[in-house]
């Protein structure tokens, strides 16, 4: 890979030890992939955030103090709610080791919002802009929905393109690899949940390869939707972006693919099993928008008929999100229902007691058997969820 002069520096340590382990990362991975040159970004977003999933592997973060990250930079979700985690059930060892992670990030200037929306509270990058996330769901989100330009960076390139402020151009950096390998055809009209089923069964499907989604005509996905469908492709999906036909911004400027499949009305109907040992509802993975924060007190609202929620109830959002909506959150937490920052069900140590987890999340169907001490989990529209709260 071709290094400018000043590149050239850092690399052989001249603007610090920190540096020169950033640009290490970003050569080797570059040679692997065969890049031509590195290419600037506008912003990262780094995972690796909870100390649940990385233990004391963050000591090597700290090890960076000195230097800061030079373009915006945003944090994933952590393993607490930084405000309020004695409301959690986390130990007190974990809680110092959690704050000990976030520190050693905000002291590389990471704006630690803790989110994994980052698109939605201001690291909201552009069409065509290029970017170094991680964070599988907004990785998709990022280059589907929006038009800007990521790989799946992990935690370590992630934070090394931060502090360089640049990237190695490959992947999905460049048009031609942004073109569809397989067509997708959908043939029910879908809503709400039905997003989270069908990206579970797409990532499965398509593994690496893009996919171009075809939907019945009239379909017009909300942002929320496009939300879910691209976590639950990331959960299952090793690939980094999908087009849909009419919807997103590049899928006009692109060819049909000649592989083909189809869904059908029972590939998604499967995913909606019974409901009835339900002891926890979670909804926002990933994280809820201030969109899904009202549908939710207006289900709560119309189903309560004056009782509070029976079933533990944890809703997730971003700190930013629940913020500027604090008086809709204020009303949700009257019917008994927990609205938590800075964390989820899966990345938390505080969820693993549960045995039967709903969620309108196709990413929570992925994870919470794998993550959350082998519970079981069903997937339910958002409506069907807090009727089971009641
Ligand atoms: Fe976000 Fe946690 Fe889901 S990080 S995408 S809410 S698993």
């Amino acid at each position: 890979m071709h290094l400018t002069k000043e590149e050239e520096r850092i690399y052989k340590g001249e603007e610090g030890w920190a540096r020169e382990k950033a640009m290490e990362i970003l050569v080797a991975i570059g040679d692997i992939n065969n890049a031509s040159k590195l290419i600037p970004i506008k912003s990262a977003h780094i995972s690796g955030a909870s100390y649940k999933t990385i233990g004391d592997a963050f000591e090597f973060i700290n090890s960076l103090a000195g230097t800061t990250v030079k373009v915006k930079s945003t944090l994933n979700p952590t393993g607490m709610d930084r405000e309020n985690w004695n409301a959690m059930d986390v130990s007190e060892t974990f809680v110092t080791k959690q704050n000990d992670v976030i520190n050693a990030y905000k002291k590389l200037g990471v704006s630690v919002e803790c989110t994994c929306v980052p698109y939605l509270i201001g690291n909201t990058p552009t069409c065509g802009e290029h970017i170094a996330w991680a964070e599988s769901s907004a990785v998709l989100y990022a280059n589907s929905v929006l038009g800007a330009r990521t790989n799946m960076e992990g935690a370590p390139s992630a934070l090394a393109a931060a502090l360089i402020g640049k990237t190695p151009l490959y992947g999905l950096h460049r048009t031609e690899n942004r073109e569809p390998e397989m067509l997708v055809c959908v043939n029910r009209t879908l809503a709400d949940a039905d997003y989270s089923a069908l990206g579970f069964l797409i990532g499965d499907l398509v593994g690496n390869k893009i996919p171009v989604i075809e939907l019945p005509p009239a379909s017009f996905p909300s942002t929320d939707e496009l939300k879910h469908l691209s976590a639950a492709i990331g959960a299952t999906g090793s690939v980094g972006m999908y087009h849909i036909k009419g919807i997103t911004p590049e899928a006009d400027a692109i060819g049909s693919p000649a592989e083909k499949t189809e869904i059908e009305k029972a590939d998604l109907k499967k995913f909606y099993t019974d409901t009835e040992k339900v002891d926890v509802i979670a909804i926002g993975c990933p994280h809820c928008s201030a969109s899904e924060l009202q549908q939710i007190y207006r289900l709560l609202k119309a189903e309560s008929k004056g009782r509070k929620v029976r079933n533990d109830f944890f809703v997730f959002t971003a700190r930013a999100i629940k913020e500027r909506m604090h008086g809709v959150v204020r009303k949700i937490e009257d019917f008994g229902v927990k609205v938590i920052c800075d964390t989820c069900f899966v990345v938390s140590p505080a969820f693993e007691s549960y045995k039967c987890v709903i969620t309108n999340s196709g990413k929570m169907l992925r994870y919470v058997p794998l993550l959350c001490g082998g519970a079981d989990v069903r997937l339910c529209r958002t409506e069907e969820c807090v009727r089971l709260a009641f």
